[in-house]
């Protein structure tokens, strides 16, 4: 864990039960050296008192837009200027609304739109409202506009007999993620932890082709890929991503090679090696067509052409099986059905460390779909067993996934193998 010293966290609490865990986030921000500023929304006033909340920040706590005193002192403008992070948490259904919606009409909502400063929200509210169509709307908007969330996680709610997704997240996986959002800003050495680790990570479909205009395909945007590859290198990782056919732009600070087929990323991942960690989140295609027409294949005769497929090249299980295979290799499993099951399987027929489980069917429930999407919701499976993560951002999904890379590796395991001969100790 690393200090926050000097970091200034603004933190709005909104009208939901959970404000009473926000009093241990601030006293955990407080003791880690931040400096937290808070505003607390009418309805927040309903749970907890600012006398409370200022007892622990040692602060004034902002609760009114048209209070004089404190725009002659501070101003809204500057109160959302004079922050590092905004935090919100709990983020009610109704916050989530208005800045989904660019509403201003409190001290809030005014501050969040006056602002230009990263924002990290914890959403908390009966399941049937984050269900609700209109906070999926929200929530969607809010991910393209940049807006981060940790959780909402599965559990019980206060209402007796209500369970579901919408548990605000824990207030130290709330610290982790703020401290992540912190490090990620000024590149913190201490954020840093991958310093001097190389990775592969691998992105997108692939693209197989039939003739020299048609192609065999899937639906994956590279998305969740490319969020590692970047989590990856604001960790302080070497980073090479090798992708597949995408419309996103290249990470910074990551070298991103372009591929089409299944043979040439399987090409391009062993010139990457040596590397300590593989993330292998492409979605390559199984098949390819056996021997692509050199010219278009054109509508003559009654019957449609037969293609004739032949297997790819299967680049996780290659990798895992290298002679120069990086310590760490990690899959990901798209299945549509019997997740947990196929991805076990997987696990155990490929030979990687672990595999990351998502679920692309139509039914997933995760808002936007998987496939395309900005959402994911994954189980991470290791030898250990399996972990359930909440649904979250892919950016979330990477910086989580980054984490615990970071805490399989620790500092005091070797670095990869040729660094290591490079330099004995
Ligand atoms: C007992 C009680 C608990 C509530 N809990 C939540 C909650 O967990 N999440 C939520 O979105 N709204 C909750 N609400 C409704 C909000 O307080 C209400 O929508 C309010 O306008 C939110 O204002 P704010 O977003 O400015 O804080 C609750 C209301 C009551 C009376």
């Amino acid at each position: 864990m690393t200090d926050f010293n000097g970091k200034r966290v603004l933190l709005i609490i909104g009208g939901g039960i959970a404000a009473y865990k926000v009093l241990e986030l601030i006293r955990r921000l407080k003791e880690r050296g931040a400096g937290v500023r808070v505003i607390l929304t009418q309805a927040g006033q309903q749970f907890i008192t600012p006398l409370s909340v200022g007892a622990l920040t040692h602060e004034r706590v902002f609760t009114d837009l048209f209070d004089l005193d404190d725009e002659r002192e501070i101003g809204h403008i500057r109160l959302s200027r004079q922050a590092d992070l905004i935090v919100v948490a709990p983020a009610t259904a109704d916050t989530i609304a208005k800045m989904a919606s660019g509403l201003c009409n409190d001290l809030a909502s005014t501050v969040l739109m006056a602002s230009d400063k990263p924002v990290l929200i914890a959403p908390a509210m009966n399941p049937k409202m984050w269900d609700h169509p209109a906070t999926r709307r929200n929530v969607k908007q809010l991910r393209a506009d940049g807006v981060a969330l940790i959780g909402p996680e599965e559990g019980e709610m206060a209402e007796e007999g209500e369970a579901g997704i919408g548990r605000m997240a824990e207030p130290a996986t709330i610290l982790a993620a703020i401290e992540e959002r912190l490090a990620a800003l000024d590149g913190n050495q201490a954020g840093q932890f991958l310093k001097g680790r190389r990775a592969i990570v691998t992105s997108g479909p692939t693209h197989e082709p039939i003739d020299p205009v048609r192609y065999l395909a899937n639906r994956s945007s590279g998305k969740q890929g490319h969020a590692i590859a970047a989590a990856l290198a604001a960790a302080g990782a070497e980073v090479t991503l090798i992708s597949g056919p995408v419309t996103l732009a290249a990470p910074d600070g990551v070298t991103t090679l372009a591929v089409e087929t299944a043979e040439e990323m399987l090409k391009q991942v062993e010139a990457a090696l040596p590397a300590d960690i593989a993330v292998m989140t492409a979605a390559v295609a199984d098949w390819r067509v056996t021997e692509a027409a050199t010219t278009k294949i054109k509508k003559t005769g009654k019957a449609p052409p037969a293609l004739k497929l032949t297997r790819n090249p299967d680049i996780l299980a290659a990798l895992a099986a290298h002679s120069n295979r990086p310590e760490l290799v990690i899959g990901f499993a798209a299945e549509t059905n019997n997740l947990l099951k196929n991805a076990q399987a997987k696990l155990a027929a490929k030979g990687c460390d672990w595999i990351v489980a998502n679920d692309v069917s139509a039914t997933s429930g995760v808002a936007g779909g998987v496939l395309g999407g900005d959402a994911n919701r994954v189980h991470l499976l290791t030898a250990a067993g399996s972990d359930a993560w909440p649904e979250m951002s892919k950016a979330e999904v990477a910086s989580r996934l980054v984490q615990r890379i970071a805490e399989y590796f620790g500092d005091d395991r070797p670095r990869r193998r040729d660094e290591a001969e490079a330099h004995p100790s």
